[in-house]
């Protein structure tokens, strides 16, 4: 038997709540071996300087301690209501929020919520051997971190699915520790989820492509009329936000790293660079490419009737709908939309709410333009003439109106031939995996120490210094 509020932290008075205490004691047991098997591999006896929410409270979701990870207070919390909240777009604006499904969206917003859920534990599960090659323990610390926090994210998810879902719920819950990245006969249900994370260069490729993926989507269900789901998803992206700060420092940092050997010994021609033992600018770009267009496509179709079904129900919004000033309903509103025609890109305009989608594809865009500016300054900084480029919305994509479509990172239309030759001039080849990977051998450990391909970071977490002990082996 569980003592509820003890072991598990929570704002939705679970300590009362009956039926909800039922459907955990099966799930949780089952979430902790699910977490054995495929959380971090052998971690469970380290200590790891974690912060860990217990409250909704500006001084209660980051609480600073060592935790053994199989014991974090995975803990289940919402934003606090806006008892005036209403529904904010889609047919059913105006009516005030939903506290309990709407029948007729039933199951619509159970795929919703499951297909959000199941992002969760797959990345922990792409993630789990990295423990072994950690470039430091700050970043030991920090894809730990990560994992316990995208072990949460699956824990308020599940919440939903017990509370507001009955046996249908539970199923999905069960089913969502029995998914594998990767599996050929189980896999996790979006395309990025089932792909490799071999290295440290893609983790945090992954954490600032993938995971601000998360972060956007988060950000349109944190407007669904369904308030338990907007409120769960809006302090989610409390904690999304280090995730990407993960990712993005740590490829700058592989960056600056990289500037500082070329400059010291005078070189530029990356096999020269790889000889020094850093990763060349190049496999940069190319790990880019790979993470970017993988990512681009878990936004779906550029023209979905999902997607304006989603809308119009007002089960998921926009970016920061509430801000947009428009009707909210879009009912005659375009949107531009690009597909291929007779070997060219065209634009043409779609109505706006099927092409949501594509809206939603572009917002993210815009701030993954604004990450690789910020990496691009460090380059240039070093004063090394290289430019880090995003290729064209529909380099290498396998879902929308660009698949089956060969375009080049310039954007032109390519025969199949031709991507051929040039594909591993855009994309990591089996050798450049293999030199990332040969600098994945054995971990640093030792406080203050990092790997040779990765500067320090500018600061230590949460103030501590960067010589801390945030990893304690037993
Ligand atoms: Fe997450
Ligand atoms: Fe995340």
């Amino acid at each position: 038997m569980i003592n509820y509020t003890e072991k598990i932290p929570n704002n939705v008075d679970l300590g009362r709540d009956r039926v909800l205490q039922r459907a955990l004691e099966h799930w949780q047991p089952a979430y902790m071996g699910w977490w054995y098997d495929m959380g971090p591999n052998e971690s469970h006896n380290y200590e790891v300087y974690l912060r860990t929410a217990i409250s909704v409270e500006p001084d209660g979701w980051a609480q600073f301690d060592y935790v053994k990870m199989p014991e974090y207070r995975w803990g289940i919390f919402l934003q606090p209501r806006d008892e005036k909240r209403e529904v904010n777009f889609g047919i059913h604006k105006g009516q005030p929020a939903w506290q309990e499904v709407p029948g007729e969206y039933r199951s619509t917003l159970r795929r919703v919520i499951v297909t959000q859920g199941d992002t969760e534990p797959a990345s922990v599960e792409q993630q789990r051997m990295l423990g072994t090659s950690c470039p430091s323990m700050y970043d030991l610390r920090n894809i730990f971190q990560v994992n316990v926090e995208e072990g949460r994210h699956l824990w308020a998810m599940v919440y939903l699915l017990h509370r507001y879902f009955g046996r249908d719920g539970r199923e999905e819950a069960e089913s969502l520790l029995a998914r594998r990245s990767g599996d050929a006969d189980n896999p996790r249900i979006l395309g990025a989820f089932n792909e490799p994370t071999p290295d440290w260069l893609a983790f945090y490729m992954f954490t600032f492509f993938t995971d601000r993926d998360g972060k956007f989507q988060l950000c349109a269900l944190a407007e669904s009329g369904f308030d338990p789901l907007a409120r769960t998803c809006r302090f989610m992206l409390t904690e999304e936000a280090h995730h990407m700060f993960v990712g993005e420092t740590g490829v700058s940092r592989i960056i600056q790293r990289t500037c500082e050997v070329m400059k010291e010994n005078k070189v530029e021609d990356p096999s020269d660079v790889r000889a020094l033992g850093v990763i060349d600018l190049p496999t940069i770009q190319k790990y880019l490419n790979f993470h970017y267009s993988v990512t681009l496509d878990l936004y779906g179709s550029d023209v979905s009737s999902n997607a304006a079904n989603y809308y119009t129900s007002g089960l998921k919004g926009r970016f920061r709908e509430t801000k947009l000033e428009d009707d909210h309903v879009l009912r005659d509103a375009e949107y531009p939309v690009s597909e291929v025609v007779g070997g060219k890109i065209v634009t043409k305009n779609a109505p706006a709410l099927t092409a949501l989608n594509e809206r939603l594809r572009d917002d993210y865009i815009v701030e993954i333009a604004d990450g690789v500016g910020r990496w691009q300054r460090v380059i240039d900084n070093a004063g090394i003439p290289f430019r880090l480029t995003l290729p064209h919305k529909g380099f290498h994509r396998a879902i929308g109106n660009f698949a089956g479509h060969f375009i080049s990172p310039d954007g032109e239309v390519l025969g199949e031939e031709a991507w051929k030759n040039h594909k591993f001039e855009w994309l990591p080849n089996p050798k450049d995996h293999a030199y990332v990977q040969s600098l994945m051998s054995g971990r640093v450990v030792e406080p203050g120490k990092f790997a040779n391909w990765i500067a320090p970071p500018a600061r230590g977490i949460n103030n501590q210094p960067l010589n801390f002990e945030y990893v304690r082996f037993n």
